[in-house]
């Protein structure tokens, strides 16, 4: 059954699909400089660590990919409707290109994926970030996100510490859907 959820509604010029495994290296070579190789070669490692094969193999179908008429990755969303807690979606993971930062993919990807997730009965969507990367606090903050509380604060960032193990400090994000 087709719905209207099945994908993001992007740009003219662009088009949108569910992610495949061949596309794992793909966005995997974005990740550098999407994400401005914050914490520097170990902040690469974690990113790389964190997206590996099996979200290509086993999300896909609650996951995007963005592309333009040459084929580029232009944009990607892995998220997915947790197993062990009905009601949560999560989402794991998202890039935009920085060219194409700014104009609304991002709102785009994840209007998509609330609507997607609310379609499967989920009433919160969760997901975390690096304390360091305020734009993406700022961009969940937009995209209507509580953060939260941790055991510390951070220029007043609550700040969940080791959440990930020793020194992996995470902020916690959490959004009900409608
Ligand atoms: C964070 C990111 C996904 C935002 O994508 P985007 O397409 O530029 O975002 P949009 O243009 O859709 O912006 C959506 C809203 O967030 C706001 N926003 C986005 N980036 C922001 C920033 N850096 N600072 C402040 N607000 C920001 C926009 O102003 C907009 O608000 P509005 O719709 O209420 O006017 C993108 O910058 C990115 O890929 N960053 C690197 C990867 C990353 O950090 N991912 C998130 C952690 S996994």
């Amino acid at each position: 059954m087709t719905t209207t959820t099945d994908l993001p509604a992007v740009p003219a010029g662009l088009t949108a699909r569910r992610p495949t495994e061949a596309d794992h290296a793909r966005v995997q070579a974005t990740l550098g400089d999407w994400w401005g190789h914050l914490g520097g070669e170990f902040g690469d490692l974690q990113r790389a660590l964190l997206l590996p094969r099996l979200f290509f193999q086993h999300m896909t179908d609650t996951s995007a990919l963005v592309e333009d008429a040459d084929g580029r990755v232009v944009a990607f969303l892995v998220g997915f409707l947790s197993p062990a807690r009905p009601g949560t979606a999560y989402i794991h993971f998202v890039g935009i290109d920085p060219a194409a930062r700014g104009g609304g993919l991002g709102r785009r990807l994840y209007e998509w994926f609330f609507a997607l997730a609310a379609d499967r009965d989920a009433r919160e969507v969760r997901c975390i970030t690096g304390p360091a990367n305020r734009a993406s606090v700022a961009f969940h903050t937009r995209m209507g996100f509580a953060l939260e509380p941790g055991d510390r604060e951070v220029d007043d960032i609550p700040v969940h510490s080791d959440y990930d193990g020793p020194g992996l400090d995470r902020v916690s994000f959490v959004r009900p859907l409608p």
